[in-house]
């Protein structure tokens, strides 16, 4: 079969494996989550690897090189609530078919690949960030494993209700000695590629960004008695705030701002709400305008919380710097795009990826393949062409197939 149908066949395929029949909802460590980890295992079997399971539930491949170091590539299996399907996955099935690729010519490289399956990128259940990768690399701070899901469940229950460790996960941190480089395959996420009629691209940095959780707190009061003027309405407050971040962050350039959760507390429809907790994201492609843009947006947030008579409690949940992939990788994806007969395109990533983790420990690229439907990406909308998924591979075949373990500059 065509390796692009196969690709895109095996995303449908995953995409089953849901919360909801009705959208495509894989949150960590959820039935559908374990469902889609054990299919992501039998193809990795398929295509000649050996597998293992780390610590905290990532599925990894290995197929031998002629030396132990190790080019790590891979992305994520979880999702968004009512997500694409191809986000993440796409970077573990399109170096899947490459090995696959591999096997049946009976081909080894210099380096041995491995492929990560990341158990958790998105973080929706937990409210983490890229927990899987940072795990993987001993960058997971004890205290992430007593967060709560919104069920009151802690990650670490939620791990030993899945046969998982949570001990194991500190312990079970690879050498990063062992690593050529890490890559990373995924759907841009965004219409530049699109917009340009170029399938493939390269990326040249990931974007800095940080996440706040809000909590404003005013004082319940009955819908109906409490005259407007004296009220202290934590819903109208956050509504200010919202609005606030949103004009500081329409300031131009790459700075983007977005309150994606909000919550009202025993919120009833005949309550003033009394408390109201939102989370905000703030990035740009540069660490100083981000940082800027942050800081701003909070302070303004303290203002209208000073103005307002209500409390503001703020808590920093996440924070990235700006993650520059390495040149020579750059140029090595390039060549392999070039070979299939199309212009590389260089773009900066606005999205996160686990690419950022990793690039702490070795050099790390990637490589960004066309999003449909106008870019659309954290939508069900996401998509990607046959066309595409088989450039994609015949791309990372071509780069597997010249990279050298002693391509400049090893840290
Ligand atoms: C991951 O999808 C992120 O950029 O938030
Ligand atoms: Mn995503
Ligand atoms: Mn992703």
């Amino acid at each position: 079969m065509n390796a692009g149908h196969e690709v895109i066949d095996r995303i449908a395929e995953l995409g089953r494996h849901s919360e909801s029949p009705d959208h495509y909802t894989r949150t960590y460590l959820t039935p559908a989550h374990q469902a889609a980890a054990n299919q992501i295992a039998q193809w990795m079997r398929e295509a000649g690897m050996s597998v293992r399971v780390d610590a905290i539930g990532s599925v990894i491949g290995r197929y031998e090189g002629s030396t132990e170091q190790t080019l790590l590539m891979g992305s994520h299996f979880d999702s968004v609530r009512n997500g694409g399907k191809y986000d993440g996955v796409l970077g573990i099935l399109v170096p899947i078919a490459c090995v696959a690729e591999l096997h049946r010519r009976g081909e080894r490289l210099p380096v041995a690949i491995e492929i990560a399956a990341f158990a958790d990128e998105e973080g929706a259940r937990f409210q983490t960030s890229f927990l899987a990768s940072r795990a993987m690399v001993g960058r997971l701070e004890a205290a992430v494993l007593e967060r709560r899901d919104g069920d009151g469940v802690t990650l670490a229950d939620a791990m030993r209700s899945a046969g998982l460790d949570p001990a194991k996960v500190a312990p079970s941190r690879i050498d990063p000695s062992k690593l050529a480089a890490y890559l990373e395959v995924h759907i841009e996420q965004g219409p530049v590629l699109l917009n340009a009629g170029r399938p493939l691209g390269v990326v040249t940095s990931i974007a800095a960004g940080n996440r706040h959780l809000l909590k404003v707190i005013g004082e319940a009061g009955h819908a109906g008695t409490v005259p407007m003027a004296i009220r202290r309405d934590a819903l109208t407050a956050a509504a200010e705030m919202v609005l606030a971040i949103e004009k500081r962050c329409s300031a131009g350039g790459s700075l983007v701002g977005t309150v994606g959760v909000l919550r009202v507390k025993d919120g009833t429809g005949n309550v003033i709400p009394g408390e109201v907790e939102f989370t905000v994201d703030i990035r740009a492609a540069d660490g100083e305008t981000q940082a800027a843009g942050a800081r701003d947006a909070l302070a303004a947030c303290d203002a209208i919380a000073k103005r307002r008579g209500v409390k503001l409690e703020r808590t920093m949940t996440h924070e990235v710097q700006a993650v520059p992939c390495a040149p020579w990788l750059q140029d090595e994806i390039a060549r392999s795009i070039e070979r299939q007969g199309i212009e590389a395109m260089r773009l900066p990533s606005g999205a996160g990826h686990d690419a950022m983790v990793l690039a702490e420990f070795t050099d790390a690229g990637m490589m960004f393949v066309r999003c449909g439907a106008g870019g659309v990406s954290h939508n069900p909308a996401e998509t990607v062409s046959v066309e595409d998924a088989g450039l994609a591979v015949a791309a990372l075949l071509d780069f597997l197939r010249h990279f050298r373990q002693d391509a400049p500059p090893r840290r």
